[in-house]
């Protein structure tokens, strides 16, 4: 891929209940919030401490909304175990992912006494099962969500570990201009917050603050996210 890189989604809503068959405006929304998080246009930005605002990066891609599949499925609820990715397990086929983004839209997937809201493949996976999977409620812009949820997810799917490394202070993200942290973030922490000797990048869309608290990637996030569409990278084919 070179210039400009554009990515399809394919949206597979699986619905049970009426509720759970989102609105095209929803998915539209969710397409404005990636096209925002991934072009330094996100209405939070105004917030980033001028320490953060200095490593801020314009990924430089931008994401269309290619087709929506929609499916009524017997399934109530899901776990996050890629059942929803086939259709002979009640989900949706997997569409062409060597040139698509496919999104997996479910009711609900509780998981060790929580609820996950979405979950992403890495890049290098099997192609049957790559994409996100997100729960409905915190698909676009909904009562709990604004959107960032699959932010998130698709910083995985383009390679992005969490800010903390899944770790303690010293567990690497693999990323430079991200400081070292020691866990994951809740609702909405002030600045500075400091847990491994420098503030938390709190705000970052791989950390785990509430929606509105999510605010950026950095430079150095851009440059791995951008090697995996270079020649030989992964979704070079996009
Ligand atoms: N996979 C994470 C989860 O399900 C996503 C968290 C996204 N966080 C957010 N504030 N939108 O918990
Ligand atoms: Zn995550
Ligand atoms: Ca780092």
């Amino acid at each position: 891929a070179d210039g400009k890189i554009e990515i399809p989604i394919v949206f597979h809503v699986l619905y049970n209940s009426a509720d759970e068959n989102i609105p095209l405006s929803q998915l539209q929304d969710q397409v404005t919030a990636l096209n925002e998080d991934f072009s330094m246009n996100n209405p939070g930005r105004n917030t980033i401490p001028a320490e953060f605002a200095a490593v801020e990066a314009n990924i430089g891609v931008r994401f269309v909304l290619e087709d929506v599949i929609r499916v009524k499925t017997k399934k109530r609820q899901w776990r996050p175990d890629d059942s929803m990715k086939f259709s002979s397990s009640d989900g949706s086929d997997v569409v062409n992912p060597q040139e698509f983004l496919n999104i997996w839209v479910v009711s609900n997937m509780p998981y060790r006494g929580g609820n996950i809201l979405g979950y992403a493949q890495f890049p290098g996976g099997s192609w049957a099962t790559d994409g996100v999977v997100m729960d409905h409620r915190f698909t676009g812009t909904t009562q709990y969500s604004t959107g960032r949820t699959a932010t998130h997810e698709v910083g995985h799917w383009l390679n992005l570990r969490h800010i903390w490394g899944d770790g303690g202070c010293g567990a690497t993200d693999y990323v430079a201009d991200t400081p070292d942290s020691d866990a994951a973030s809740r609702g909405c922490p002030t600045y500075p917050t400091v847990n491994c000797g420098t503030a938390d990048m709190t705000m970052n869309f791989m950390d785990y603050s509430d929606d509105p608290c999510l605010n950026m990637f950095t430079e150095g996030q851009k440059s791995r996210m951008l090697s995996v569409f270079a020649n030989g990278g992964f979704r070079a084919t996009m």
